[in-house]
């Protein structure tokens, strides 16, 4: 959530942030594949103190049969926040913002997975947030994009989650609790590391053309070296190097 407290000190005399990262820096990331031995397909992130994790079920009967469609897979994607995962305890629930969260991440995954391969099916897709420190639609993305293809869906390329915005009148890659709460915007994208495509974008505060500019070329840099880890995730279970 944007404050816009403008008195907040983010940026330190020499330029680097609260906790050390250069402006272009993200947080460390680390990603594992498998986690859940009862899922078709699984994955663990982890995206500086964020972790998200994500189960896929199916392709499955999609029940109940309104909604079914006839010529390919509907997505059910249900994002939550673990109640444990803030300071302050979330009331449990699907609440609005949840509501939100899954069905831009559906939108994304949409985009990518071949759904015209499995008619009138359903794959459930559970992306729950065990810690969160801002950013953790961006970490929910990138788990699901791992966890179908855990489970071995057909798709046309991985989706990466990533953030950039603006602190300060300085625009930041990866935004922490601490920047996304008194930062001036935020611009969270889902982009396709091997075609480049955008399949998600949102934006929370004002940016320039030349901040959007920024903040993109940020977040593409990012993707690429996220994309980097999703593929080494990938190959520490099946061997390989190709993703
Ligand atoms: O997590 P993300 O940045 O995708 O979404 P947000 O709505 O911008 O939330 C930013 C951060 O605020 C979350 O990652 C949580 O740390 C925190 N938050 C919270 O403490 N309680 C909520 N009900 C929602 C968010």
């Amino acid at each position: 959530m944007m404050g816009g407290y403008g008195d907040v000190q983010l940026l330190k005399e020499d330029g680097t942030r609260l906790d050390g990262r250069a402006v272009d820096e993200m947080r460390p990331v680390e990603i594992k594949v498998g986690v859940l031995p009862a899922a078709q397909g699984s994955a663990w992130v982890k995206q500086g103190l964020n972790v998200a994790v994500c189960a896929v079920y199916g392709p499955m009967e999609a029940h109940p049969r309104k909604i079914q469609r006839q010529d390919r897979a509907v997505l059910d994607v249900r994002y939550n926040m673990a109640p444990f995962s803030t300071g302050e305890r979330i009331r449990p629930g699907f609440n609005r913002r949840a509501r939100e969260i899954s069905k831009v991440t559906a939108e994304a995954l949409e985009s990518v997975v071949l759904l015209e391969r499995y008619p009138r099916s359903k794959i459930r897709v559970e992306i729950e947030i065990l810690a969160a420190e801002a950013g953790t639609r961006c970490a929910g993305i990138t788990a699901a994009s791992m966890a179908l293809a855990d489970a071995g869906i057909p798709m046309r390329d991985l989706v990466v989650g990533i953030a950039s915005g603006k602190i300060q009148d300085t625009v930041v890659l990866d935004l922490d609790k601490a920047e996304d709460n008194y930062g001036q915007a935020d611009l969270p994208a889902g982009i396709c590391p091997n075609t480049g495509e955008l399949v998600f974008l949102q934006m929370d505060g004002d940016l320039s053309i030349e901040e959007y500019n920024l903040a993109m070329e940020y977040n593409f840099k990012a993707a690429a070296e996220i994309h980097e880890i999703m593929v080494a995730a990938l190959a520490a279970k099946y061997g390989g190097g190709e993703a």
